[in-house]
């Protein structure tokens, strides 16, 4: 089975630009480009920071671009993202989770947004008690995780001050489960590794990233290239792609080279 992972698209108004950059085109051009080449994913998940602002013109923005694309898509909220306003758009209420089964796994979608003034995540007791409840379903069948914040240091000064704040609570739930892997978002860099056992990845986001040294660049924000995620799971083997679909062009190679041996 394969599916995708794209985070921290930052959308503004169409037509507004962030940092230099347009949100808006990078996501229609991640979304073609992911419609030409994995029109046969089980499923997308966007792990939050949907809107730089949370602006209800981002949220219709982002509606009518997955109105057209054929990959079933789960969203989830980060901290610039704004619930209630999510809300109006996309409709329902409360917490943004969901669940889905595929493959004989259970894959759930968190919601960690704490809200202003405060950029770190929140995974509280309501919270808890859903994925308590979610978790005790699988019966011992692996489940994947997905969720904007991480609940650990990633190393990175700016981000754990910012990192989810209940974590040891997060972490308790999980203990005794077949958690096979996190995504997670938030980092707006490629991140992979193990906590607690469990491994995990996150991606650079869509429009700007964060340099992993705070001052090999003279602003916050990079304009390293964004990158979607192509995971492919097989029974007890998962394999994280990350594909940085803006920057794949043409190598220089002579027409012998390519018809010979080139590799
Ligand atoms: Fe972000």
């Amino acid at each position: 089975m394969k599916f995708i992972h794209i985070t921290d698209l930052h959308l503004v108004p169409p037509g507004d630009v962030l940092w230099g950059l347009s949100p808006n085109d990078r996501l229609d051009a991640c979304l073609a480009d992911l419609a030409a080449h994995h029109g046969d994913a089980a499923f997308c998940a966007i792990t939050g920071d949907l809107a730089e602002r949370g602006e209800t013109a981002a949220y219709e923005a982002l509606k009518r671009k997955l109105s057209a694309f054929p990959v079933e898509t789960h969203l989830m909220l980060g901290n610039h993202d704004d619930r209630a306003n999510f809300r109006k758009v996309f409709g329902g209420e409360g917490f943004v989770q969901s669940a889905i089964g595929r493959d004989g796994a259970h894959f759930l979608f968190l919601d960690t947004l704490k809200g202003p003034p405060s950029s770190a995540g929140l995974y509280d007791a309501p919270r808890r008690d859903w994925l308590a409840r979610q978790l005790a379903q699988t019966n011992g069948a692996p489940a994947y995780l997905f969720m904007h914040h991480p609940p650990f240091d990633i190393g990175h000064a700016l981000m754990d001050m910012i990192k989810l704040d209940d974590a040891e609570a997060f972490a308790g739930l999980l203990a005794g489960h077949d958690i096979r892997h996190i995504f997670f978002g938030h980092a707006h860099r490629t991140i992979s590794g193990r906590w607690r056992g469990i491994p995990f990845s996150a991606l650079p986001g869509l429009n700007h990233q964060l340099p992993l040294v705070s001052n090999s660049v003279a602003t916050v924000y990079s304009d390293e290239p964004p990158m979607y995620a192509v995971v492919l799971m097989d029974g007890d083997r998962t394999v994280v792609h990350s594909d940085a679909f803006l920057h794949r062009g043409r190598a220089q190679m002579t027409e012998e080279a390519e018809r010979g041996t080139w590799y």
